[in-house]
């Protein structure tokens, strides 16, 4: 017998659009929810307090109504502030999303690496924390960038995004001491694969960039191993639910790459 339940997969915005990527390469026949809290949007911007105070009690309605099998915080400001208290509040597996600075360390040569993140994200003592562990030996450069993620926001919306916005956001790591010598950089937040082949055009010299979306579907794949899916050759292809707190124009906008993503129906929560 095969059971329906979604995976659902929460975000500020689209950023957790860069999850749901290669977690569907891994569980193409699975069914799941998108849900963006475009009332709270921007996280990166917020107080922890307000963070910790909202993301529960939305994860608390969401999984009344859709009756997920398995939570994704597929936002690094949410998980790096509130995992324990969502995690708390909820009798479901959740999956976070951190910052990937041990597979940076693991790449960098120049052992000088750059963590790009929203401003609430890059202040975490979880990332202090990270780098104590995973890169005691690095010099790690971070900043935080609300511009990237409302660029990467107007991206998906089909907006110009002009060259030298990335180039002046990538100038927060590159312009600080010793930011020349940055050959990593850690995308810690959603948002910022979205536009990955913008940055690594804005960049001043070749850097590879690294973010945890493979690392956070493996995980997925791996907390389901026993989920038998429904035959997706009996549904349309893009018949997944995106669901968000404040439905406008907006938010409308986001329609063609949603369903091109799989999420062919919107909703208001
Ligand atoms: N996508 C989010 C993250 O990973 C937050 C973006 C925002 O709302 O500022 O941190």
């Amino acid at each position: 017998m095969h059971d329906d339940r979604p995976i659902l997969f929460f975000d500020s915005g689209v950023g957790g659009l860069s999850i749901v990527g290669p977690t569907r390469a891994l569980l193409p026949t699975a069914r799941f929810v998108y849900a963006a809290d475009s009332a709270g949007f921007p996280y990166g911007t917020r107080s922890e307090a307000e963070i910790a105070a909202r993301v529960p009690v939305l994860l608390g309605r969401l999984a009344e109504r859709y009756r997920p099998r398995l939570i994704v915080i597929a936002c690094n400001t949410a998980s790096t502030i509130a995992l324990p208290a969502i995690r708390a509040a909820l009798d479901l597996p959740v999956v976070g999303t951190v910052p990937a600075i041990k597979p940076a360390a693991g790449l960098s040569v120049t052992r000088t690496i750059g963590v790009l993140g929203t401003e609430a994200t890059v202040r975490q003592a979880y990332v202090d924390d990270l780098t104590a562990r995973f890169a005691a030996d690095c010099t790690v450069l971070r900043h935080g960038s609300a511009e990237l993620v409302a660029l990467a926001e107007a991206h998906l919306r089909g907006l110009p995004t002009p060259p030298d916005r990335f180039a002046a956001v990538l100038g927060g790591l590159f312009d600080q001491p010793g930011g020349d010598r940055i050959d990593v950089i850690v995308n810690a937040c959603t948002h910022f694969p979205l536009v990955a082949d913008h940055l690594a055009r804005a960049a001043p010299h070749p850097v590879r960039f690294v973010d945890g979306g493979p690392g956070i579907a493996r995980r997925i794949a791996w907390l389901t191993r026993d989920s038998v899916w429904p035959d997706r050759g009996q549904r349309s292809g893009n018949d997944d639910v995106a669901v968000f707190t404040r439905l406008g124009d907006p938010e409308l906008a986001l329609a063609p790459a949603l369903a091109a993503r799989g999420f062919g129906r919107l909703e208001s929560l």
